[in-house]
């Protein structure tokens, strides 16, 4: 019996950092596709020369032929540019539809059977973008943003209470821009709402920059965007899908009707098994945090519509 294929299209920050979290968590083999010559070759060589020290047994490699997607359990799309400071998310809508359309259309083709997790920005455009083109089944192609989106919760949460960030669980849904939806009243340490552990001032000054923690990286790193805690998300998702752990995590996916939106990708909390997005959760939401949701919703589909879907 052959071990589980990863490919990871576009082998940049996300790309390279992914893969390489993948393979210390031994999950399968990895194939990173790029499109500049020899980077993604140079960087799997690299990788696998790290191998006797990390202590994975696994075939990483690098191409710049889509082929070598063909029979890939998950694919992974990070291709594309990142955000510049002063750019938002949307800004990014054109230039990275024509990337990740490409790509949908080599994964249709090479990877028919695969779960696809879309990681390019502006993030839930872009996988209902590569859900039209691949045409798979809604299960089988999600977003990531909500891990990283609540991870970051997390450990502002962990910081200002001095507690560990392993007890720290929280809760991120809709869209991964500035309109995401942080859920106080989903967040707790070791069990205890936060609501209980820090004043309500406090809890919205930590949801605003969680809101803005993308934004923060990108003006400290002035040329690139943040890719260590994006990789180590998706890798958690690959992680859940290829382990079939059935983790209930926060994912931008396909919604018919729950929450009272349907036709549109955006963060909710998901089931993540050996089937993709086996269920959608649906949380109770008080009517604020219901109408922030569909105020982000109501982003992206203008985001869908100008993609011409
Ligand atoms: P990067 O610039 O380091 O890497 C992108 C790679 O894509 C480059 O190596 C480029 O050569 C490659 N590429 C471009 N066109 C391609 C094609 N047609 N086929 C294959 N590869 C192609 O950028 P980085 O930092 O890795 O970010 C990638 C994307 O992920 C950006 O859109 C960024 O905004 C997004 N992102 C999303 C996050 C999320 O939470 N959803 C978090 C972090 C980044
Ligand atoms: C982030 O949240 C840029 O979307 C990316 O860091």
């Amino acid at each position: 019996m052959g071990r589980p294929k990863i490919s990871i299209i576009g082998a940049g920050n996300v790309g390279a950092t992914t893969a390489l979290m993948i393979a210390q968590k031994s999950l399968g083999d990895v194939v990173m596709v790029d499109i500049v010559e020899g980077m993604p070759q140079g960087k799997a060589l690299d990788m696998s020369q790290a191998s006797p020290i990390l202590g994975y047994d696994l075939e990483i490699s690098g191409t710049n032929s889509y082929e070598g997607i063909s029979g890939s359990d998950v694919v992974v799309i990070t291709c594309g540019k990142p955000r510049r400071p002063g750019m938002s998310r949307e800004d990014l809508l054109f230039e990275n539809a024509r990337i990740v359309g490409s790509a949908a259309e080599q994964v249709k083709r090479y990877a028919p059977d695969s779960i696809v997790i879309v990681v390019t920005n502006p993030l839930d455009v872009m996988t209902y973008h590569t859900w039209r083109i691949t045409g798979f089944p809604p299960n089988r192609v999600m977003g990531q943003a909500g891990v990283l989106d609540s991870a970051r919760f997390r450990y502002f949460i962990a910081k200002e209470l001095n507690v560990s960030v392993e007890d720290v669980q929280a809760m991120v849904l809709g869209g991964h821009g500035d309109t995401m939806v942080p859920l106080p009243r989903y967040t707790t340490v070791a069990g205890i709402p936060i609501e209980e552990l820090m004043s309500g001032e406090r809890i919205r000054e930590l949801v605003e920059r969680t809101r803005r923690g993308g934004g923060e990286i990108v003006e400290l790193l002035k040329t690139a965007s943040a890719f260590y805690a994006p990789a180590a998300a998706v890798a958690e998702m690959v992680e859940s899908i290829l382990l079939d752990k059935k983790r209930i995590l926060p994912c931008s996916a396909y919604l018919s009707g729950q929450y009272g939106l349907e036709d549109i990708f955006i963060g909710v909390p998901v089931k993540l098994g050996a089937g993709g997005v086996e269920e959608i959760i649906e949380l109770k939401l008080t009517d604020e945090e219901l109408s922030l949701l569909h105020r982000s919703a109501k982003v992206y589909r203008e985001g869908i519509k100008a993609l011409g879907w």
